[in-house]
């Protein structure tokens, strides 16, 4: 028997090293003087949740990688285009949000054209740590690649384009599955695989995977959507009831409520079974998929 895993210590232990990471990475290479960088660590630093880097650290340890600085890294670098999408998604012209992360949204702290600049630059800057390790890690480079793919006009902006063009009109079911795993669901997969590839992974295990994180991606999302309607703004440090403003197309506006909960308590309970082929490393990825449906914020 294994010893059973204490999540709220794997929490604080994982979020500790990624944060780490980041405030040694921007005392190293960002100039404080330049407004630029200074906008680009307000938003990074403001203390998200930091799960696509723990679940690229989770699935590097269900594969037998447990503590590897190269994966820690890489997820980083996630966590820099996860920014970027939040602070372009925040603008103005996106949805328009003044709170996020517990504080003022970057164009609000700085101004618009900064706030634009700096998720370029987050954007710009991830690719750069990413290639950095592609270029000695022998699965670097595939890595790399599923994360371009997520991020780009086949993902999470072709996601978040369909999210714009959705507001005021009622989506089928199954054009808000695509819209939400574009615009969610693709980096989310793109961490868990891209921990896999660094971590040695044979292709089963990788598909495997990825059918776990197909399933937790959407699931993030429908959580996303159910906390914006009934959610506590203190706890998720981001405004709640926008959704419903915007008519934005969401699980709980198609389905209702309580249909969302189930549907994305099915979803997580099809994301275990395709661990099913793990062993006990894979026991922080099944924590984490209960985490995201059972959060607050
Ligand atoms: C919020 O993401 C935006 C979506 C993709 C739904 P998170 O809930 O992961 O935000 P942080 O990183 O914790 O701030
Ligand atoms: C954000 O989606 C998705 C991305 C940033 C790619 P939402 O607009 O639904 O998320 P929140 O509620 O603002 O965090
Ligand atoms: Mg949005
Ligand atoms: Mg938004």
């Amino acid at each position: 028997m294994s010893e059973p895993l204490d999540f709220q210590k794997y929490l604080e232990t994982k979020r500790g090293q990624v944060n780490q990471w980041l405030s040694d990475f921007i005392e190293q290479r960002f100039d404080n003087r330049r407004r630029l960088c200074r906008a680009m660590a307000y938003s990074l630093m403001a203390g998200g949740k930091r799960l696509r880097p723990l679940l690229c650290m989770a699935s590097a340890q269900a594969v037998g990688q447990p503590e590897d600085s190269d994966v820690l890294a890489f997820g980083c670098a996630l966590e820099m285009i996860h920014t970027y999408t939040l602070i372009h998604d925040d603008l103005p012209a996106m949805d328009d949000d003044s709170l996020r992360r517990g504080q003022a949204t970057c164009h609000v702290a700085f101004d618009e054209a900064t706030a634009i600049l700096a998720g370029d630059a987050l954007l710009t800057l991830a690719f750069e740590v990413m290639a950095e390790l592609a270029c000695r890690h022998p699965a670097g480079a595939k890595a790399v690649l599923q994360v371009s793919k997520a991020a780009g006009y086949q993902g999470i902006i072709e996601g978040q384009m369909r999210d714009i063009e959705a507001e005021g009109q009622s989506l089928g079911l199954d054009s808000l599955k695509q819209m939400h795993q574009f615009k969610t669901g693709a980096l989310i997969e793109a961490a868990v695989v891209s921990g896999a590839l660094l971590g040695g992974a044979t292709p089963t295990l990788i598909d495997a995977l990825s059918e776990y994180a197909r399933n937790i991606g959407l699931a993030f999302q429908v959580t996303d959507d159910i906390l914006n309607v009934e959610g506590d703004p203190d706890l998720m440090g981001k405004a709640a009831g926008t959704d419903l403003k915007l008519e934005k197309s969401t699980y709980p506006g198609f389905l209702g409520l309580e249909a969302s909960r189930s549907f994305a308590r099915e979803l997580i309970n099809n994301a275990l079974q395709a661990l099913a082929v793990f062993d006990t490393k894979a026991k922080p990825l099944s924590a984490l998929a209960y985490y995201i449906i059972e959060r607050k914020r």
